[in-house]
């Protein structure tokens, strides 16, 4: 793994819009896998405003998104479907018809999940953008799911709900399941990058990094693949020894 260590959230956010933004330069039809959360907002938005400055243009691209509440329609502002449409799909300029994230409202789940696993076949990832939970978790993989998985239904551990109750007006209002990518197609990614940034990413962060390989921190499987970039800041690299 590359481990770059950035002063601070708005460095880790230039670094990583420099990253992205290769990869459409140099392919413009490229499939982006992309993460939702608070940490990569900062990237979000300098990679709208390079669109608008500099003229990088997303329309040839594919985005797949990572994971998505069970039970919220995309037009409910706590879905994962409009937190992408409005933090980034929007202001570059790319297509509904080619953004793709899992439908929380499916009534057959388990149609659900096949469909995105044979779209997610279909549009291999020239890069895949990662958040990580405080409890080590990666899209809502969590502890203790199998490195083998593929597209499927989670329950959210209690920590994940309390972490994300903050974008809700209470915890009773967190979804308590979510669709998430699995282990494995992560992992298929051609290139991943992951984001860290906050004290309290320091424990998963150091466990990603310095920890031994296990399903019980979902995110440590990340030390074996082959084109894998952390870029954190020095609060979430406090931990670690080997940088
Ligand atoms: C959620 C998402 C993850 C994300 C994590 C961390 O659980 N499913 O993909 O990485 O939150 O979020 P944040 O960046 O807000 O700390």
């Amino acid at each position: 793994m590359k481990i770059i260590v950035c002063k601070d959230a708005a460095e880790v956010a230039a670094r990583a819009a420099e990253i992205m933004q290769a990869v459409v330069c140099e392919k413009s039809d490229a499939v982006l896998g992309l993460a939702t959360g608070s940490t990569p907002l900062g990237l979000y938005h300098n990679l709208i405003d390079a669109h608008n400055r500099e003229g990088i243009d997303y329309s040839h691209v594919t985005t797949v998104n990572l994971d998505e509440y069970a039970g919220l329609p995309a037009d409910n502002d706590q879905s994962y479907a409009y937190f992408m449409r409005h933090n980034l799909f929007d202001g570059l300029g790319i297509a509904p018809t080619q953004t793709h994230i899992e439908n929380g409202m499916a009534t057959d789940p388990a149609a659900e999940c096949a469909r995105y696993d044979a779209l997610l076949e279909a549009l291999p990832r020239d890069i895949q953008l990662l958040g990580i939970g405080s409890n080590g978790h990666i899209a809502f993989n969590e502890p203790g799911t199998s490195f083998d998985t593929t597209t499927h239904v989670v329950d959210l551990k209690e920590s994940t709900i309390r972490d994300n109750a903050r974008f809700f007006a209470s915890m009773e209002e967190v979804p308590r399941q979510a669709f998430t990518m699995g282990m494995k197609q992560i992992m298929d990614a051609k290139q991943i990058l992951i984001l860290a940034t906050g004290e309290a990413k320091a424990d998963a962060v150091y466990g990603m990094v310095e920890g031994e390989v296990t399903t019980a921190l979902p995110a440590s499987i990340l030390q074996t693949h082959p084109a894998c970039t952390l870029i954190c800041d020095e609060a979430a690299a406090r931990r670690l020894t080997n940088v």
